[in-house]
């Protein structure tokens, strides 16, 4: 069968913080052919699919020989002859031969570049972009999605200058992924005009965001409600803010140290400063406010502004279905994000937005991180009508190189295809528009 995976090839290439990582070449039988890059966290949950490292002092013991190894050893006996429009037998496969609850065996890393670059060699032989093989071979439907595009980076992607990872804007309101992008294009310019007037711009942190030069968390938020300001829109009208707290990173013994701050708060009082930022600051969506294993902090913070906002499980809910499933009976957040390397194959994330969608929570594909030229996520986001797009800022090729990819999706697609704000009309967003506000 000219579908049939031949051959597997794993070659070490380099992510946009310059570790190695693992790259997967797939063939066909009848030459279709795949490739696919693993991107890397540093924020990472506990409960997510582990990278394969070597360890040791070479290269601070980030290597992947070992992962590389699996592939080509272990993984490419496992899959060969299997048929590559079977993602789900391909990754079943892989599932099984790795067995372990965090892919530890064989690699997270190694896992989803293989999976990944076999969905791309199924599309290869199918002869279709890979949005629309996505489409095709999950639930039909395709959309452009609304971008979630950080401006001020912090947390462990920033030398924790701030204690919040992502100061992020949605721009809900445009009427096409362009418009989106040219709107987020002003606010990011224009942040960084303040940053300079102010004598506090000294570059750019890990997802291209202004590198974050702040006395407290709430003064990047006044600041980015300057920058929008600037960019001559009405913060809350056509553009509104979304934040990643990223809590888990700065917990300690079930209290959470802002460092910035010196000052150290129980998950009430975080629950409280939250709810202080979303009175006084246009935000529409909030992720991992409270820690991974916060349960009863998520379930208040849901309880409480659940009604008004986004609240996106990452650390939380680590594209894993189980979870989400739990969540949803516990009533905490009412969003997940989708990471493929989270999950560790493309089939256990996409039983992963199945499993929001049935609970009612809208999924938003991401980024991580450490990430490359692969831009399969921006054709993830399409192909499975998730509605949302998280990658990071507006500088640095690794992440421009995703929104440029949805941009020739949209191509395709027409500028109909754009989801604009639907994604966002449970919260006080899209009430107020419904309202005439
Ligand atoms: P990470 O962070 O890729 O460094 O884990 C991204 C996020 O928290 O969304
Ligand atoms: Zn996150």
């Amino acid at each position: 069968m000219t579908t049939e995976i031949k051959l597997l090839q794993a070659r070490r290439v380099w992510d946009s913080r310059g570790n190695p990582t693992v790259e997967v070449t797939v063939e066909l039988e009848g030459g279709a052919r795949g490739r696919a890059i693993a991107p890397a966290g540093a924020s990472r949950g506990t409960r997510e699919a582990v990278d394969l490292r070597d360890g040791g002092s070479r290269l601070r013991g980030l290597d992947v020989q070992g992962a590389l190894t699996n592939v080509n050893g272990k993984i490419a006996a496992a899959l060969k002859g299997l048929n590559a429009e079977d993602q789900a037998g391909v990754d079943a496969a892989l599932i099984a031969l790795d067995g372990t609850p965090l892919k530890s065996a064989l690699g997270g890393n190694a896992m989803v570049a293989t999976s990944l670059a076999v969905l791309h060699a199924a599309a290869d032989a199918a002869g279709a972009p890979l949005w629309k093989h996505v489409a095709q071979t999950y639930q039909g439907t395709a959309s452009i999605p609304l971008p979630e595009i950080q401006i001020f980076g912090g947390g462990a992607h920033a030398g924790r200058r701030v204690d919040v990872q992502d100061f992020m804007v949605m721009v809900p309101g445009a009427g096409s992924f362009d418009e989106a992008l040219e709107v987020t294009a002003e606010i990011y310019a224009a942040a960084g005009a303040i940053m300079s007037q102010k004598g506090r711009s000294v570059g750019v942190a890990d997802e291209g965001g202004w590198w974050p030069v702040f006395d407290s968390n709430e003064e990047a938020l006044e600041t980015l409600v300057a920058a929008i300001e600037a960019a001559g829109e009405k913060p809350g009208e056509r553009v509104v803010i979304s934040l990643d707290i990223a809590a888990s990173e700065f917990a300690e013994d079930g209290r959470y140290r802002l460092a910035l701050e010196d000052r150290t708060l129980s998950s009430d009082e975080m629950i409280a400063m939250l709810g202080s930022w979303i009175n006084s600051y246009p935000i529409a969506s909030i992720e991992d406010p409270l820690a991974e294993d916060d349960r009863a902090g998520m379930c208040a913070f849901t309880k409480a502004y659940g009604e008004r906002v986004q609240i996106i499980g990452d650390d939380y809910l680590v594209t894993n279905a189980k979870l989400v499933a739990a969540a949803a009976e516990d009533r905490a957040c009412n969003a997940v994000l989708i990471k493929v390397n989270q999950a560790g194959t493309v089939s256990e994330s996409v039983e992963t937005l199945a499993a929001a969608w049935k609970a009612g929570y809208r999924g938003i594909v991401s980024a991580r991180s450490g990430e490359t030229e692969d831009v399969s996520i921006s054709h993830l986001s399409a192909g499975l009508n998730a509605g949302q797009l998280k990658v990071g800022s507006f500088t640095r090729s690794e992440r421009m190189a995703k929104w440029n990819e949805c941009l020739r999706i949209q191509d395709e697609l027409g500028e109909n295809a754009f989801v604009g704000g639907a994604p966002l009309v449970d919260t006080w967003w899209g009430k107020g528009r419904t309202a005439g506000a």
